[in-house]
């Protein structure tokens, strides 16, 4: 508001006494805005064109409802877990994604278009110029602001719309909601339940169980196929993810399919050059075989898969935000936001020659896990 027009200003005595019709116009003007028009939607109240446009937008926040109702439905309760093609129990599962995006695009739509709807047919419409001027808002202009929300308000009629109103409100607070089951519902599995098994929050797939060998298998493509490694199939400088078989998996296709599916499952097998210097992890000095190192290939920032090796130097990269680790040195982050060390699993062979897991991960697999010791 320019100087100039502030000598205009009312006395608190005659601002006091002014409507809010007057305040709205006041305020209007002191800011420098011309209203060129202003009216209600409907200057004649409870027509019947009017009702029927109260009825379309509370149907559309009703929907949004429901479309909330059915995401957090999906959420809780939709099968997940992951079941192998051709089996039964597959298309449900292969479903539950787009279901998730479908009904939470819904809500999120449905209650976009109610409220764009109810500003075009019950708030005033209104067409002024306003000119633009520096500084902060004093008490004046505050209260005039106050006043024009309020008139708007009344205007719109939103105060005797209770329908509207509450099907908004139910809409807009399952839309809150739903959006919370999504960081919320991962907290809710007691994480000390079950914990002694592969499949508990504290145990990765490499858990050996009942004295049972955990293999390490190359995945050829083919998820039923069982390709077991031995020393002699990598050379001096390579490398290969691998993924945990036990021999009571092997006449069952879907659990040798799922084997190849769990996030804590990819392991990184780099088998050095001879004679490399490498500085191991105080307490797991005999976790590798020889020259044969394994590595969780998830990330420990936000667990994208760390599978860029460069031989030369040892670096493992992670393409998403650039982290490195250091193979030579216990696969330690040496750059990016990557801050704890890549966990290392502990390998052998047995008497046939073949690479087994001697036991689980000793620390969390991954970004992120409560309690986490390291
Ligand atoms: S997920 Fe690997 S650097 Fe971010």
């Amino acid at each position: 508001m320019s100087g100039e027009q502030r000598q205009d200003l009312p006395s608190e005595a005659e601002l006091a006494e002014m409507n809010r019709d007057e305040l709205v116009r006041l305020g209007a003007k002191l800011d420098g805005v011309e209203i060129v028009h202003y009216e209600d939607r409907w200057p004649v109240k409870g027509t019947r064109a009017e009702r029927r446009a109260a009825r379309q937008i509370t149907l559309w926040f009703a929907l949004s409802a429901l479309a909330g109702l059915a995401f957090l439905g999906v959420f809780l309760f939709w099968p997940w877990r992951y079941v192998a093609p051709g089996t039964e129990g597959y298309w449900p599962y292969a479903l539950y994604n787009p279901l998730i995006g479908l009904t939470l695009g819904l809500a999120v739509l449905f209650l976009g278009i109610g409220a764009v709807n109810y500003t075009k047919k019950f708030i005033p419409e209104e067409l002024s110029v306003q000119e633009r001027h520096d500084g902060g808002s004093s008490e004046l202009d505050k209260q005039t602001l106050l006043a024009q929300l309020a008139d708007a308000g009344v205007r719109s009629g939103i105060g005797r719309r209770s329908l509207i109103r509450r099907t908004a409100g139910l809409g807009a607070g399952i839309f809150g909601l739903a959006t919370l089951a999504v960081p919320l519902g991962g907290m809710i599995r007691n994480p000390w339940k079950d914990s002694t098994t592969k499949d508990s929050l504290w145990h990765s797939s490499w858990l050996p169980e009942n004295g049972e060998k955990v293999y390490l298998r190359r995945h050829t493509g083919d998820a039923h196929e069982v390709v077991l490694i031995r020393p002699e199939d990598m050379d001096a400088g390579g490398f290969e993810t691998v993924f945990p078989f036990r021999e009571s998996e092997r006449d069952d296709p879907e659990k040798l399919a799922a084997a190849l599916k769990r996030s804590d499952a990819p392991v990184m097998l780099i088998r050095l050059r001879p004679n490399q210097q490498v500085v191991k992890r105080a307490g797991q000095e005999d976790f590798n075989y020889g020259d044969f190192y394994a590595y969780s290939k998830v990330c420990t920032h936000l667990g994208c898969p760390t599978s860029l090796y460069e031989q030369q130097t040892g670096r493992l990269l992670c393409p998403c935000h650039q982290s490195q680790f250091d193979v030579f040195h216990y696969a330690k982050p040496l750059f990016g936001p990557a801050t704890r060390a890549l966990p290392q699993l502990p390998i052998t062979v047995d008497e046939d020659g073949y690479f087994v897991a001697r036991g689980d991960f000793i620390e969390a697999v991954g970004p992120a896990f409560w309690e986490r010791k390291s």
